[in-house]
Parts: C-alpha cells; structure tokens; sequence
C-alpha cells in the first residue's frame, strides 16, 4: 500500500471514491431522497475540483496496486466547532476506506500520516465528528488514541436529522 497526496487531476477518482464509500456508510441511515441529494451536493466534480484547488485543503489516497481503497481529508478549520480555536488544532474532516480493506490496517496508516503531517506543523490537538451510531468507527477511533469530547453537533443528511460526536487526541499525550 502506498499513500500520497490526491492531485486536482484526481478529481473523477475523488469523486467516485467518497460518493460510494458515503454511500456504503451511510445506506438505510437517511431516505434515499436525502441520500442522493447529499452525494449530488459534496461529491460532484466541480464540488470535489474546488475543494482539491485549494492547498490548505489536503487529501490522501491509500492505494493498492494503483488503486486508491480509502482516502482521508485533514484541514486547519474551526467553523464547526469554534471550541477548537483556543488551541493549534487540526480537523480530521474525513476518513473512508472501501468495504473491502476493513480491518487491513489501511484506516490505521491514513490515521498515522495524519498524525505525523500534526506533528510536523506544530498541530496540539487532532480532532473529528463521528455519527452517534457508528460505533465501529468510534471503536477505531477510540484505539488509535482519540476521546470523545463530550459535545455533539447536528449533521443531518438532508432533511434526515443525525448527531456527530466531537473527538479528540492532544499530541502531547
Ligand atoms: C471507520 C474505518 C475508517 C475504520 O477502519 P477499519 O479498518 O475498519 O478499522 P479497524 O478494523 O482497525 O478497527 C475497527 C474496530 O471496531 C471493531 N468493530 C467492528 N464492528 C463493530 C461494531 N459494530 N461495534 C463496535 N466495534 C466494532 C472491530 O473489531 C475493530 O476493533 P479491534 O481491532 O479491536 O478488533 C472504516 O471502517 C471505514 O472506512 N468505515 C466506513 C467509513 C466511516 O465510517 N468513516 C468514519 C467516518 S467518521
């Protein structure tokens, strides 16, 4: 497995990748209604093209003989949870990996570079929202070192209401 940055010239890649890994996520949780306007608003070309233009913006693709099977996105931005800003925090925005790389240690290595890009610049604290009820994320979460910290925030899908957990990790612990 390698992992790299995820170029502009990506986009089609991006796209695909988020659109059925949320959706491979997120099935039966909302109206189909509510699901396909979600994949249409956050996972088309122009929506990905914009978002991989900007460079504070970063995402990384694990790949597999050439083939990217998970991503993360990780990004400096506070305006979900103002909170954060008394510290140098770093937003894990997004982390999906394919069905099939479950459990191969592909999660755990987009975790690590994470990690290790926080340390690099300086960054005292990761953190990220996970839905109430994903409770194999929060497992993972909860091994890779990260607390939840107590506060929660709306994330509806749609017109589907659903909660988010805010966790945490400080680096220095
Ligand atoms: C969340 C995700 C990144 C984790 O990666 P992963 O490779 O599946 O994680 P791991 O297998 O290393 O760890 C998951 C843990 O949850 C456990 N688990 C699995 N299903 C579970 C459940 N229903 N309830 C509680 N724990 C569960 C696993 O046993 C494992 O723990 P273990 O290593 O102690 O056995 C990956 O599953 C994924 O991409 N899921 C879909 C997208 C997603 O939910 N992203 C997070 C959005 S916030």
């Amino acid at each position: 497995m390698t992992i790299r940055r995820v170029v502009l010239e990506d986009a089609p890649i991006l796209s695909k990748l988020g659109a059925d890994t949320f959706y491979d996520t997120f099935k039966g949780t909302c109206t189909d209604e509510d699901m396909d306007g979600f994949l249409v608003d956050y996972f088309n070309i122009e929506q990905v093209q914009k978002e991989l233009s900007d460079a504070d913006d970063y995402f990384y693709f694990a790949e597999v003989d050439g083939k990217a099977v998970g991503y993360i996105r990780i990004k400096e931005d506070y305006t979900a949870f103002e909170t954060m800003k008394q510290w140098k925090a770093l937003e894990l925005k997004r982390l999906y990996v394919s069905t099939d790389y479950h459990g191969k240690g592909v999660a755990q290595a987009l975790t690590n570079l994470a990690f290790e890009f926080a340390h690099q610049h300086q960054y005292e604290v990761v953190w990220l929202g996970v839905w109430e009820f994903n409770f194999r994320a929060q497992k993972f979460y909860q091994k890779m070192g990260f607390e939840d910290t107590g506060h929660k925030h709306d994330f509806p899908i749609g017109n589907t209401p659903q909660t988010d957990l805010w966790y945490w990790k400080f680096l220095n612990k």
